[in-house]
């Protein structure tokens, strides 16, 4: 994961896409190839195939891809290397359950290795509804199709969500386990493919003044917020059975947790040494009794607003009768030597007033406070802030005395920006995963057991709510969540930190 990725590129491959009609396609995989393959990375052999139950012809997919694409990529598609890598992307017509459609795509990606030199390199990517993995993945192994011919490689990408529950993520890993080895398994988590929160590592491990203040000792709490002001967009049916604690905390927000609280890794900084420590951040969360989540977590579920967005519960897909949060503010403790006595709490919402995400260390204030009388007891405790988006950056913020002769005290900000320090854009999440699967790094996925343990800490949450039928806190569309979350922080002295 630290190691310098400008060296790399892609071995050439074909990369087959299950459900490659839906938006991920359009919006995220496909620019992110072509974004790879204009700066050079992709090998100029790669080969797409989409492979979806729509009848759609090669120069219909292909039209699509540049309409859709050109609204989404972060590089415009017209440029010189459009036309040649769009000459490498065609379509398959067939259901996800019907074999024969997995003996014409066997055959098929034969004639790319002959044709391409891609070296029976493939790169299966599941971006159809989980509905249908098992008979994908069990397909793909009827056809032979789990292993490559010639010494390449086979790898397989799972999209999130990689079950529903703890029970539904294991027998998907034993489906998967029955087809691929777990080297061959790229569970994707967009998150960890993002810049910030890549830079969360090197900014812990890669700098001597961190890590010695990063425990107990020194830290009072975490906050790691991750803010939507969108609502759930025309997905009412999906979030419905989702709602925050699996559309965002189970994965992206367990993933930053465990990135913020783990040991460094042993023995350099190898795939599974990175893994071995985020799962054991995960084991080390104190498992949530059913009767206590009223205790560590509050629900919301956004009203009308701003100006004229509907509430949830006029959101298509959505039932008179939901039980679904949109909001949700947790805590959790870690049980280790490292972390005892820090909580880490954490907030997602849809339709908050902005779009901000951000892992805040909170420091616990000096130990005398020789100034806290008069005009001098403005100073707050020192916060490390870790911007993930917008604004990518990290600020450290601090105390200071007010110039002239009063003596005030405030609290400033020194920041450091993306955007400032390094000029343009950076890659996009998916371009930085794709990338990793094709050269092989298994870092950035989940793995197994990562996935098993989180859902094993989300279970009883669940369950807890629907045994307890543990309440849904109306807050108003635009705003900073229910009034509950406020004060659930703020029966520890605490408060969320205001993000703009
Ligand atoms: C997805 C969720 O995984 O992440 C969406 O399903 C959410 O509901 C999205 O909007 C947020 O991703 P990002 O990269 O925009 O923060």
């Amino acid at each position: 994961m630290l190691r310098n990725t400008t060296a790399r590129i892609s071995d050439p491959c074909t990369i087959v896409i299950f459900g490659a009609t839906g938006d991920l396609t359009r919006r995220k995989l496909v620019p992110a190839l072509y974004n790879l393959r204009r700066e050079g990375l992709l090998d100029t052999n790669t080969t797409i195939l989409g492979f979806a139950r729509r009848e759609w012809s090669d120069d219909y997919f292909r039209t699509l891809l540049f309409d859709e694409g050109s609204k989404h990529s972060r590089a415009r598609l017209d440029g010189g290397s459009w036309p040649e890598f769009i000459g490498r992307v065609s379509y398959i017509r067939s259901t996800f359950e019907d074999t024969e459609g997995y003996t014409a795509l066997a055959e098929r990606l034969d004639a790319i290795d002959a044709e391409q030199g891609t070296s029976g390199n493939r790169l299966f990517y599941l971006a159809t509804p989980p509905e249908s993995y098992e008979d994908i993945i069990k397909n793909l192994g009827a056809a032979g199709l789990a292993n490559s011919p010639n010494n390449g490689w086979t790898r397989i990408i799972v999209e999130k969500p990689f079950g529903h529950d703890l029970e539904s993520a294991l027998h998907l890993n034993k489906v998967v386990h029955e087809v691929f080895e777990e080297r061959q398994v790229y569970r994707i988590d967009h998150y960890l493919g993002k810049e910030t929160v890549q830079n969360l590592l090197v900014l812990r491990f890669a700098n001597g003044i961190f890590e010695p203040l990063w425990n107990r000792r020194y830290i009072d709490h975490v906050q790691i917020t991750v803010a939507e002001s969108i609502g759930v967009e025309g997905r009412g049916g999906y979030y419905e059975q989702a709602g925050a604690i699996r559309d965002m905390v189970q994965n992206h927000m367990m993933q930053l947790l465990s990135l913020t609280a783990m040991e460094p890794p042993v023995g350099g900084a190898s795939a599974d040494a990175v893994r071995d420590e985020k799962v054991k951040v995960l084991r080390a969360v104190r498992p949530v009794a059913p009767t206590d989540v009223n205790k560590i977590s509050v629900r919301g579920r956004y009203s009308a607003g701003p100006g004229s967005a509907p509430a949830y519960l006029d959101e298509t897909g959505v039932q008179p009768n939901s039980s679904t949060e949109t909001y949700l503010a947790m805590r959790f403790e870690i049980e280790s030597w490292r972390w005892a006595g820090v909580p880490f709490y954490l907030r997602t919402g849809k339709r908050l007033p902005v779009r901000a995400s951000e892992i805040t260390v909170v420091f616990k204030s000096a130990p005398l406070l020789l100034f806290q009388d008069g005009p001098m007891s403005r100073s707050a405790p020192n916060e490390l802030s870790i911007r993930i988006q917008p604004n990518e950056g990290i600020a450290l913020r601090f105390n200071s005395k007010v110039p002239g002769q009063a003596g005030d005290i405030r609290p400033v900000t020194m920041n450091f920006n993306y955007v400032d320090a390094f000029g343009g854009e950076s890659p996009e999440a998916y371009e930085r995963l794709l990338l990793d699967a094709m050269t092989g790094d298994t870092t950035l996925f989940t793995r197994s057991d990562e996935v098993e343990t989180s859902w094993s800490l989300i279970n009883p949450i669940i369950e807890g709510w629907k045994t307890l039928g543990s309440p849904i806190h109306e807050y108003v569309g635009g705003s900073w969540g229910p009034d509950a979350s406020h004060e659930f922080i703020g029966s520890s002295g605490r408060s969320w930190r205001r993000l703009s």
